[in-house]
């Protein structure tokens, strides 16, 4: 009976002990790791039945994951787009954002046409096609828009050029030979502007007839007011 007793008493102490409050071992004295949806841990030897929290790698879950791995039982690698390869340890968020070319949080995507470097954190020019923007250098390799120059598409065409990399002067008829810069048209200096025709960029007649009709109209004006005025 008391042998009975004794063997009950040291198997229970041993593996029956049914420990609470995420302890194992003998008299719960081992606190336990993160097991997966918070199930409790063996009470013998404290392992995870189904393995860790995200976060926690096995047996027994206690260790956090190594800079470079994340999810539970830390068995996905973080990005290889991750900044120093370095990310969260249960989201795989890049803690320090993204090489060139690669979109957070996750860096597993590359950046959205338009944009570049990065975090994505690069605006590109005005690019021939947005879509062959370069990702991690914003370079625009086929070229600018018209009116648009340079390697990124940003710096606008000087005064005498115009076109796709403002690679095409201006028409030597345009009045200071200045045009749109994203078309041949001749720029005036009174923001309107004439279309090119043999030898008729900046018309005079045409001035004329502008400057007339204007000065005309605001006579016409100012007699109206006058006489308004004279009647009161
Ligand atoms: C812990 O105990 C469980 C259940 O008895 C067993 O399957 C597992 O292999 C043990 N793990 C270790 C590390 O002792
Ligand atoms: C993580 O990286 C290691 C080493 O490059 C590789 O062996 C393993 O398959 C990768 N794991 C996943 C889930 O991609
Ligand atoms: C990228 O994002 C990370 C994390 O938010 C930040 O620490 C870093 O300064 C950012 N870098 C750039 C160049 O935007
Ligand atoms: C200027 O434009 C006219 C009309 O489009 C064209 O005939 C002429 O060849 C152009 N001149 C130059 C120098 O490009």
């Amino acid at each position: 009976m008391l042998k009975t007793l004794i063997l009950f008493f040291t198997l229970w102490i041993t593996f029956g002990y049914a420990c609470q409050n995420n302890k194992y071992g003998t008299e719960c004295s081992k606190s336990y790791g993160r097991c997966v949806n918070g199930e409790q841990c063996n009470p013998v030897n404290g392992t995870c039945p189904n393995g860790c929290a995200a976060g926690y790698y096995q047996p027994r879950c206690k260790k956090k994951c190594p800079p470079n791995l994340f999810e539970r039982n830390c068995l996905q690698n973080c990005s290889e787009n991750c900044y120093r390869k370095t990310c969260d340890r249960k989201t795989g968020a890049c803690k320090r954002g993204c090489v060139a070319g690669w979109k957070p949080p996750l860096c597993n995507k590359e950046c959205d046409d338009g944009t570049f470097g990065r975090n994505c954190s690069g605006l590109c020019g005005h690019c021939q096609y947005v879509a062959a923007c370069h990702k991690e250098t914003g370079e625009c390799p086929p070229g600018c828009q018209p009116g648009y120059e340079g390697i990124y598409c940003k710096r606008k065409c000087e005064t005498v050029y115009y076109g796709p990399d403002c690679d095409i002067v201006c028409n030597s008829s345009c009045r200071n030979r200045r045009c749109y810069s994203a078309r041949e048209d001749c720029l005036q200096e009174n923001r309107q502007y004439l279309h090119v025709e043999q030898e008729d960029c900046g018309n005079t007649t045409m001035f004329v007839a502008i400057g007339a009709s204007v000065g005309i109209l605001s006579a016409v004006i100012h007699v109206v007011a006058l006489a308004i005025a004279y009647k009161r």
